[in-house]
């Protein structure tokens, strides 16, 4: 008799696997990683004591409600309780989410290239996912979008800066595209990025939220706020949503040690921000450097840049990691490289000239 493998559901078998930035090495010569968006500056001293007392109580389940960070995001955004819900990052409530709303036969759309995860946590519900690409300056194509709505969509993403080209959306338009989607089809705008942003015509999706009973804004602790190893996100969402997305988290997902540290980094800010306003000074001096090299860049308004190097994606990324930073790839559209330190950027920025040359860019 022939010994049989268990079944899996088929709709498994094109979901695409999630590649994580690769880390700097830990001996040899690459020293850095600009390759997940990660915040370079290790936890603010009053964060760590906080997240370390709480490693104290491991023997324990979390408070499975985040009562404590529920109440504190309540005041900090001026939302009720009931329209929060928390997950293991942004990305665990983005799955909760398209749980919440789409199945087989239904579809989700979103721009494309767009942040890695949105494809899959479609594909593993069983629902279609619906790719819309950017226009030719990197930019979500909004109309594109709202022509993609059909009876069976479902839900539909709007990442706002888009990663990896940290392009934005602006109100008009945003205002606009909302109008044309119909009431019962959610609209998340997903901002882990938002901290980064100086253009003055974005908007702040929670203003869209209070008067749109379809819009979803979804946040994260782990960019500007730098607490991506702890695995913390949230949405605010009109009830009934938020209740769902409760529904369909993992329960107890959010660790006692991430909701000590989000409450505490929330009662930091003003120290936060400082190290956000010296990421996008960085940032500038990347853009400007890039510039003056000849780079073609789109706006971007998040903790990273893009160069569109198409065919040379690969051979730009090994070049950047002999010089010890470590890039993301996104072959074959081009190199998403995450502002970092000071030195790194430095190092970044002296690879791309000499590859621009090299390469008679
Ligand atoms: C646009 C966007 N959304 C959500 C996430 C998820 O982040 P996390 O799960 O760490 O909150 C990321 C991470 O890179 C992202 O780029």
């Amino acid at each position: 008799m022939t010994e049989k493998t268990p079944r899996l559901r088929p709709a498994l078998d094109d979901v695409p696997t999630y590649k994580p930035g690769r880390p700097a090495a830990k001996d040899g010569p690459v020293a850095y990683k600009l390759s997940a968006n990660e915040n370079p500056y290790p936890p603010l001293p009053g964060v760590l004591e906080g997240a370390v007392a709480a490693v104290g109580q491991l023997n324990r389940y979390p408070d499975m409600a985040c009562a404590g960070l529920m109440a504190e995001l309540a005041d900090r955004f001026d939302v009720p309780i009931s329209h929060l819900a928390t997950g293991t990052g942004s990305v665990g409530v983005a799955q909760q989410l398209v749980q919440a709303t789409a199945g087989p036969g239904d579809e989700v759309i979103f721009p494309w290239r767009s942040f890695e995860a949105y494809p899959i946590v479609v594909q593993v519900a069983g629902a279609t996912p619906v790719p819309v690409a950017l226009t030719e300056d990197d930019r979500h194509d909004l109309d594109a979008m709202a022509a993609a709505i059909t009876e069976r969509t479902r839900l539909i993403f709007v990442c706002n800066p888009n990663n990896p080209t940290g392009t934005v959306v602006h109100t008009a338009e945003l205002e606009a595209f909302l109008d044309r989607v119909p009431s019962d089809v959610l609209v998340v705008l997903d901002e882990a990025y938002i901290e980064f942003i100086r253009d003055a015509d974005v908007p702040n999706g929670i203003d869209l939220y209070r008067t749109r009973p379809n819009v979803c804004v979804l946040r994260t602790f782990s960019k500007a706020y730098g607490l991506a190893g702890l695995r913390v996100g949230f949405a605010i969402a009109h009830e009934p949503v938020a209740a769902a997305l409760r529904k369909t988290a993992v329960p107890f997902g959010v660790t006692q040690v991430a909701q000590e540290a989000a409450v505490l980094s929330l009662r930091s800010e003003k120290e936060l921000w400082e190290r956000v306003d010296a990421l996008v000074a960085e940032r500038a001096r990347v853009v400007e450097g890039l510039l003056a090299q000849g780079w073609p860049l789109s706006d971007t308004q998040a903790n990273f840049v893009w160069l569109r190097l198409g065919e040379h994606t690969e051979a730009f990324a090994a070049a950047c990691e002999r010089a010890g930073v470590i890039v993301r790839p996104f072959a074959p559209d081009g190199v998403r490289i995450t502002i970092g330190e000071t030195d790194a950027n430095t190092i970044f920025l002296r690879v791309a000239g000499e590859f621009r040359k090299e390469m008679s860019l």
